[in-house]
């Protein structure tokens, strides 16, 4: 099976995540498409960003929402990782990316690509961000009936079954992506900092939207399934079920040789990936040169 690869935040292992280098690597490493996660500013444009705070990925603090596009401009967004980034991708200034200037990027690449765009959501869904994206998309000639722009084939993500839904009614189930993550409580505890009985109700609340989630993979609401490499390995028979009715399977984060062989072996068509150089290379595929 040609296995397609999907650089996640672009090539991130490399430059930092979401950034204008780490997407021109990955088309430079031959990635079939690119992952992206959405967040609005406090002025409504769509910046490439995965968490809600800049703390982690910039040298600013607080949440993304509370910042205009101008005032996120002004901070460094590549330097955390410790990788100099060349001039030909633009230096450190310059690397915080719209989803206009993802799209143009990916519009220069001289080939068709893919693009994921992912909608991160916590408990509550707001179809807000999601309408800005298909508007914005809609601005640069991308329609709901092939889903392409340009050279730019589009697919749409979420972990939160209300934005699967709400996404059914606007773009094609085969474009549309349910993504589904494998819960540990002891982990989730741990993680949320909160004692035993919180643990156990957060694990069941997840439960549930993880149940809904995987109903809309098995009525075919959504035609891509999305699960993480864990879910994969502790859910076999879930995979199994959605590739026998004829969903696409799209598994992330594929880094490692043993996780790969995970997929090719549950028949995963899609892998999305940190590393799509090193994935092109255990695939057997060569980078082509322009
Ligand atoms: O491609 C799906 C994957 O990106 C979901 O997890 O946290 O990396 O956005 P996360
Ligand atoms: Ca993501």
């Amino acid at each position: 099976m040609d296995v397609k690869i999907f650089a996640h935040r672009g090539a991130s292992s490399t430059y930092a995540e979401h950034t204008r280098a780490a997407y021109l690597q990955a088309l430079a490493d031959g990635a079939d498409g690119v992952e992206c996660d959405l967040h609005l500013t406090a002025d409504g444009a769509l910046v490439l960003i995965h968490d809600d705070d800049l703390d982690r990925t910039s040298n600013g603090t607080g949440p993304v929402a509370d910042r205009t596009l101008a005032e996120l401009r002004e901070l460094d967004f590549a330097s955390w990782k410790g990788a100099t980034i060349p001039p030909e991708y633009g230096g450190t200034a310059g690397q915080l990316l719209t989803l206009d200037e993802l799209l143009d990027i990916l519009a220069g690449a001289g080939r068709a690509v893919r693009l994921a765009i992912e909608f991160k959501y916590g408990a509550f869904f707001d179809a807000g961000l999601v309408d800005a994206a298909l508007d914005r998309l809609a601005a640069r000639g991308w329609n709901a009936t092939d889903s392409v722009a340009g050279n730019v084939e589009v697919s749409f993500m979420s972990f939160h079954p209300e934005a699967v839904k709400y996404l059914a009614e606007r773009v094609p189930a085969a474009q549309l992506c349910q993504l589904l993550e494998e819960v540990e409580v002891a982990e989730l505890r741990e993680e949320l900092d909160v004692g035993p009985i919180a643990g156990h109700t957060l694990a069941f609340i997840l439960g549930r939207a993880q149940a809904a989630g995987e109903g809309l993979l098995d009525d075919g609401t959504a035609g891509l399934a999305g699960p993480g490499v864990d879910y994969l390995r502790a859910n076999p028979e879930n995979a199994a079920r959605w590739l026998a009715a004829g969903r696409t399977l799209r598994v992330w984060t594929v880094d490692s040789a043993e996780d790969l062989r995970l997929c090719l072996a549950a028949g995963v068509a899609e892998v999305t990936t940190n590393r799509p150089a090193e994935m092109r290379a255990m695939l057997g595929r060569a980078v082509e040169t322009a």
